[in-house]
């Protein structure tokens, strides 16, 4: 059987409760990186957004060192996201059952999961939040370096140099949404949090969330 989109650990334990492994400790640690630089980027980015959030840069010792950090934390960022990246773009391809599931938001908003097919180990919405961080995270990097004067000044013009500002502000606002709503999901689904504390979900919240992951875990020789 060709398996749908189980990734490496992924395993049951049957039990009182059932439970699921759904993410290694290494996905983990990879995964709370990524999260902590990026709540680090958007505080010391805000602080030089715009001068009514300044205050911001004492969380990094002052303007000049949030100027010089800013960019670092950036790389550290891009290089734990191509780790994430390399982990699950695979169970993130976009599949039939993705549309139908986008199509009934309505009963997703709505609790009604009995309308909605069953998905595999992630469903539509978070594959959209998955390619858009992918993205996102690349046009911060490219449009980051263009404007990172201290090392690679002389590569980019002036004109450059100000479209990267701009391409740079939106795509730091569009991730700063696409994250809210990645964490607003972690929490609205009860049970999400432990998968990625944890690295264990139970029987239950697979079935209910993620059938068809689960229906080939247990057919899984
Ligand atoms: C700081 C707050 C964050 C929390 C509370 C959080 C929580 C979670 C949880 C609970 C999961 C597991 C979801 C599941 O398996 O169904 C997850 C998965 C994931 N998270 Fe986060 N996360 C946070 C920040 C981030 C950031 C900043 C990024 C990237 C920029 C990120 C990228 C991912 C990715 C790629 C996955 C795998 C799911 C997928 O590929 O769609 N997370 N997160």
């Amino acid at each position: 059987m060709t398996t749908y989109d189980v990734e490496s650990g992924d395993q049951v334990h049957p039990g009182q409760p059932v439970t699921v492994d759904r993410y290694t400790a290494g996905a983990r640690l990879n995964h709370w990186i990524t999260a902590i630089s990026l709540v680090l980027l958007a505080l010391s980015g805000l602080a030089l957004f715009t001068p009514s959030l300044y205050f911001l840069t004492g969380l990094f010792g002052g303007g000049q060192w949030t100027r010089t950090i800013h960019p670092w934390i950036g790389v550290v960022l891009f290089v734990s996201f191509f780790g994430l990246f390399v982990r699950f773009w695979r169970a993130n391809l976009w599949k039939a059952e993705d549309g139908t599931w986008m199509a009934r938001l309505r009963d997703v908003i709505g609790g009604h999961e009995e309308n909605l097919p069953e998905v595999g180990k992630y469903n539509a919405g978070q594959k959209v939040v998955f390619w858009a961080m992918s993205i996102l995270i690349l046009v911060l990097i490219v449009s980051g370096f263009a404007i990172w004067d201290q090392y690679f000044a002389q590569y980019t013009t002036i004109d450059q140099k100000r479209w990267a500002v701009l391409i740079h502000a939106m795509a730091a606002v569009t991730i700063i949404c696409v994250w809210i709503v990645h964490v607003y999901a972690a929490i609205w689904v009860r049970g999400t949090i432990g998968a990625m504390t944890k690295g264990q979900v139970t029987g239950g919240w697979a079935w209910r969330h993620h059938r068809k992951w689960l229906r080939e875990l247990v057919s899984k020789k």
